[in-house]
């Protein structure tokens, strides 16, 4: 039997529409938008603001124009995937609500958490069951509201993080086209440095906790910063040599958008100009599962056929991991 391939046959993006900028950061913590700009690249980030908003409005919205764009019946999805960190709700899944409300009605669908290596392992799942003959068409979208994550008052980490996400279509072909490999990795020691302290089943949400102060993001940004530098460079250097790739094969190189520095650094480690970098984390900061496909959504009509991508991402667990992508289409 002929190999199938898992390949993308389209993608799009949303973000909410008010801009949080660097200058009104200034106005909320003690920052400066120099200081923003050079230690990580971010001049503004989106917010979804309203009551009863949660991540799968960002989900529902990327997944109808995606539908849309791509000439999809949404009866005909047989599954979504959505990774994200930030759940309308503990349970159930935000997919589920997602499904409802892009009327795929004859999918199932979950969610997987993966933080900021979400789409990523959420694109290497999916593309496993299209390639293996099961479903036809299969959707991918990491989406997050960190903003409902983030403590305002905490200079850290209120700069970085924003709101938005992006979907795929994932549909089966012979060509060897999509997904080709996928490297993915796991180190739960890393918890401690990347982490929300309560709300989950280890210490449920009460008056102390809210006090407290632990309904928001933790992380120590200088031990991440190392940790993603190191592994996002070691993992896409492996994917690349695993598959006798040497950079000038390289089309474009998709990080996570955590701070500039660590893209820059995750490059140049490849040997990958910075042309062929993708790179948008001017606009949207850290939008953690949303960032690689808003990277996607954003240059998709710079893209080939048969364009050789690398994407690779890093995050909380710690998470991390690549996939290396041939571009199905034109864009
Ligand atoms: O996406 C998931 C994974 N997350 C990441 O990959 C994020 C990785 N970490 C980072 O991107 C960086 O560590 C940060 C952007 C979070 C912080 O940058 P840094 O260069 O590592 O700063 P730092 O935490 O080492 O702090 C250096 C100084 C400190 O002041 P002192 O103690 O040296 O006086 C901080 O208090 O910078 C201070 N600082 C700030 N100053 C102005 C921290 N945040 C700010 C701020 N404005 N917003």
């Amino acid at each position: 039997m002929e190999k199938i391939y898992a390949k993308i046959t389209g993608v799009h993006g949303y973000v909410p529409d008010y801009v949080l900028s660097n200058q009104e950061l200034e106005t909320m913590v003690e920052t400066s938008d120099e200081w923003i700009t050079s230690r990580t690249g971010i001049k503004e980030r989106r917010i979804l603001k309203g009551e009863n908003q949660g991540t799968s409005v960002i989900g529902i919205a990327s997944i109808k124009g995606l539908l849309e764009k791509t000439q999809t019946d949404p009866e005909e999805v047989d599954l979504i995937i959505c990774a994200t960190c930030t759940p309308d709700m503990v349970f159930p899944s935000t997919a589920n609500i997602i499904a409802n409300g892009v009327g795929a009605i004859n999918s199932f669908s979950y969610d997987l958490q993966a933080a900021c290596s979400g789409f990523l392992y959420a694109l290497a799942t999916a593309s496993k069951f299209v390639e293996s003959g099961t479903y036809k068409k299969v959707v991918v979208v990491g989406a997050d509201k960190m903003s409902s994550i983030i403590d305002y008052t905490d200079r850290s980490t209120c700069i970085i993080f924003g709101d938005g996400g992006g979907a795929v279509l994932l549909e089966p072909t012979t060509e060897p086209l999509g997904v080709i490999d996928s490297m993915m990795r796991t180190d739960g020691s890393g918890a401690e440095f990347l982490h929300m302290k309560a709300g989950g089943s280890r210490k449920p949400a009460n008056h102390q906790t809210i006090d407290n102060r632990e309904h928001y993001v933790f992380q120590e940004g200088a031990t991440v910063f190392k940790f993603a530098v190191t592994n996002m460079a070691d993992i896409s250097a492996k994917i690349m040599e695993k598959n006798g790739l040497s950079p000038d094969d390289i089309a474009w190189l998709v990080p996570h958008q955590a701070n500039l520095r660590i893209i820059d650094a995750t490059a140049k480690r490849m040997g990958v100009g910075p042309e062929k970098v993708m790179i948008n984390i001017s606009k949207y900061g850290n939008t953690t599962a949303g960032t690689i496909p808003l990277c996607l959504w954003d240059y998709e009509s710079k893209l080939k056929k048969g364009d050789n991508l690398i994407l690779a991402a890093f995050g909380g667990g710690f998470t991390w991991g690549s996939i290396y992508l041939k571009w199905a289409y034109n864009g």
